[in-house]
């Protein structure tokens, strides 16, 4: 028997898992760890690269290879997962068997700003778009991705989630 907590972000691109994961897991003396960055170095490439040269099915396959070996650890941590990663192979039901899954619920609206703000080209899905092609885009995505992120454990809204809201949600979740 375990008493390792294994916390999984999950939301859309843009809404915050990797910064907020980060200063989570610091303020909880949690291992953070980024599902991307993961792969990125497993793989000696950039994501893009990984969706050039190999397809979008090796990277999922890749994903769901490495949730598997996360939740397989004995140790405590917090894993920010890429936008689609709950959505493939059954990931959704493996995160919720061993971790305790937090989707970040951010409007379209803000993604939006975010992602144009932020470097949407280092991200293979909204490559080469435009602002309205890139809203467009998220809101398919969202529609489709909906029913698995609705499954998290702990949902978190709004355009500005804190690290102490983020906290006080998992507080509440272990008491
Ligand atoms: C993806 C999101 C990305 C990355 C990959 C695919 C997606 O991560 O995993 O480009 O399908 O939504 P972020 O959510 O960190 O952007």
């Amino acid at each position: 028997m375990n008493n390792s907590a294994k916390i999984v972000l999950i939301g859309m691109p843009g809404s915050g898992k990797s910064t907020l994961g980060k200063a989570v897991a610091r303020q909880l003396d949690f291992d953070f760890y980024d599902l991307d960055e993961e792969i990125v170095k497993e793989e000696g490439k950039s994501i893009p690269d990984i969706f050039m040269d190999e397809g979008e099915g090796y990277f999922r396959r890749l994903e769901t290879k490495m949730i598997e070996k996360f939740l397989n650890r004995d140790s405590s941590f917090l894993l920010s997962t890429g936008g689609g990663a709950p959505c493939f192979n059954e990931n959704m039901e493996l995160i919720n068997q061993r971790g305790i899954s937090v989707f970040l619920n951010v409007s379209i609206e803000q993604l939006l700003l975010r992602l144009t703000e932020n470097e949407a080209d280092k991200r293979p899905m909204f490559r080469g778009m435009d602002t309205s092609a890139i809203r467009l885009k998220l809101q398919d995505l969202l529609a489709d991705r909906e029913m698995y992120y609705e499954q998290a454990k702990i949902m978190l809204s709004g355009d500005d989630i804190s690290t102490e809201h983020l906290i006080s949600e998992l507080m509440s979740f272990f008491r």
